[in-house]
């Protein structure tokens, strides 16, 4: 198949009540990982690359890898730009293939946010690609930031009704006290705030830093408007703690294929895992 939209894939799942899963790629093993995963679970599948990522790998490779994992799946696949925090980013991406682009204006105040993100939006869709925006600072679990500042940061339902409208975008990912990175203790999601939101905003919504959220939270969120579930940590650290065992057990290893064949087969059941507690198994 060749890729699809986010736009079509949310909103397939708004009608099956599901949530897809958006899982980060930075090299061909993670990408394999999750194609065949997907594939296995016959889930439609969100394969999304940070700028970090891009610029690690390049731009044409993970373009590439994508589209031809695509091309030879029968399931539907969206290449995502995670993160994006520039108008050129963005219209890198578009060029490059991409079926969708985050546009990251969570750092501007809400007017600036709205017009960076509106004019990402404007070019964005006239080429039939799909945007999803930010409100409120999804942080990182090391941001050295107290309970009242967390709390200020968290999306405001109404500025998230006055984003959506004058953004048009086709996702909206929103703050609720999830954080990137691995959590400390338990996350404690704001879950009468995603209600509210969901209230106000008829759109997919979207729940970044969900490596290390516990299932039953999973499961509120997406009965909540979750659509699109974010993970990323999760996968590096089965990633890494494969590569260590393999090294620890064989220090005279030095077969590439020997040392990350056994870490994609780690990250696939992490995939596996997360595609079937969204409940997108069986959906495509
Ligand atoms: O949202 C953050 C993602 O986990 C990507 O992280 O910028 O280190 O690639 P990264
Ligand atoms: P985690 O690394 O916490 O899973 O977050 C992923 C994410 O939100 C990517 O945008
Ligand atoms: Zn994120």
């Amino acid at each position: 198949m060749s890729l699809v939209t986010l736009k079509e894939v949310l909103q397939e799942a708004e009608r099956g009540g599901y949530a897809v899963g958006a899982f980060n790629t930075n090299n061909m093993e993670i990408v394999q990982a999750i194609m065949e995963t997907a594939e296995e679970e016959r889930a439609p599948v969100i394969l999304q690359a940070s700028q970090g990522a891009l610029k690690y790998a390049g731009l044409h490779y993970i373009t590439a890898m994508v589209k031809a994992a695509a091309a030879a799946a029968s399931i539907p696949v969206v290449l995502h730009l995670d993160h994006g925090t520039s108008f050129e980013q963005a219209m890198l991406c578009l060029r490059h293939g991409f079926t969708s682009v985050m546009f990251d204006g969570s750092r501007y105040a809400l007017a600036d946010n709205i017009a960076r993100t509106l004019r990402v939006a404007e070019v964005a869709h006239a080429m039939g690609v799909s945007v999803e925006g930010e409100l409120g600072k999804i942080g990182g679990t090391e941001d050295d930031i107290s309970v009242a500042e967390k709390d200020a940061f968290l999306t405001d339902p109404t500025e998230a009704e006055q984003f959506v409208a004058a953004t048009g975008v086709d996702a909206l990912a929103v703050a609720i006290g999830t954080a990137h990175g691995p959590y400390k203790g338990e996350p404690s999601l704001d879950f009468e705030r995603l209600a509210a939101i969901r209230d106000r905003v008829q759109l997919p919504l979207v729940l970044h830093g969900a490596s290390g959220v516990p299932a039953e939270s999973i499961r509120r969120a997406i009965s909540l408007g979750a659509r699109k579930i974010n993970i990323d940590t999760d996968i590096r650290q089965a990633f890494a703690r494969a590569v260590k065992q393999v090294l620890q057990n064989n220090p005279a290893e030095y077969d590439p294929r020997k040392i990350l064949g056994p870490a994609k087969a780690a990250m696939k059941e992490v995939i596996r895992e997360k595609i079937r507690l969204f409940g997108s198994a069986g959906k495509a």
